[in-house]
């Protein structure tokens, strides 16, 4: 039986030292996918260095975030917060103009890469909204058809499963959690924030797919957080940004 693996990623933030890590945790395992959720950019202080890099994983599917698409000059900072503005300025300022135009071609989700698995940023139905719920996930289990969909932009690691006529909320815990689906459920998944984790575990954390056997594998690795932290702060970027890296806020 065929055992193919997917590595998914999302919310690299522009975090240099924890990509690299992921990528170093990985480094000996083959990926016939590599699926990348969005928000490349935005808070880090490597907004190219982290582009460049993603573009040379080999068999890569990359939907845009609203992170890219403001540093891409495709939208308006409204909504972000005074620090998010300032860093997505300073963002669209040090990448390269190849990166740059990467980044405006990058597709809107969702896209689908068949077998029912769908991609996407917030959510299958807007990509700058948050999947917070299971209310949230109920309006995306009842409009769209998928049986697995990755997402995510509210950096947190967690899954909405539908087996049957009810929806379970899953946090996806400590430094391996797995899931198997099983037959006639569908599922949401978030493989949380390789750059910017927010659920109070500053670990990188990225996820594995087995799609043969319909298995979920969330990981967290450690990384250079002290580095990364004082080039967010060298840089003239908000504190802040770099600060909420220690605690994973
Ligand atoms: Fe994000």
């Amino acid at each position: 039986m065929a055992n193919r693996r997917f590595l998914i990623i999302s919310d690299v933030h522009a975090n240099m030292e924890a990509l690299s890590a992921v990528l170093r945790a990985v480094s000996r395992r083959r990926y016939d996918k590599a699926i990348c959720l969005g928000d490349l950019v935005g808070y880090g202080a490597n907004p190219d260095g982290v582009v460049s890099r993603l573009r040379k994983i080999p068999r890569m599917v990359i939907v845009r975030g609203n992170h890219d698409k403001v540093a891409a000059g495709l939208a308006s900072p409204e909504n972000f917060n005074a620090a998010a503005k300032r860093s997505a300025e300073w963002t669209a300022s040090k990448l390269s103009k190849e990166n740059l135009a990467f980044l405006r071609r990058l597709p809107q989700g969702p896209v689908e890469l068949g077998e029912g698995i769908t991609i996407c940023h917030g959510t299958m139905v807007d990509e700058d909204a948050y999947l917070f719920s299971d209310y949230d996930a109920y309006e995306i289990f009842k409009c769209c058809a998928f049986d697995v969909c990755f997402f995510g932009h509210s950096h947190y690691p967690c899954a909405f499963k539908q087996a049957g006529g009810s929806i379970e909320f899953i946090q996806l815990r400590g430094e391996s959690h797995e899931l198997i689906l099983e037959k006639g459920a569908r599922i949401l998944i978030n493989p949380g924030s390789v750059g910017q984790p927010r659920d109070r575990n500053p670990l990188a954390s990225f996820g594995e797919y087995y799609p043969d056997s319909r298995r979920f594998v969330l990981k967290r690795v450690s990384y250079a957080m002290e580095k990364a932290r004082m080039k967010i702060i060298k840089a003239g970027l908000p504190e802040n940004l770099g600060n909420r890296l220690l605690a994973g806020t």
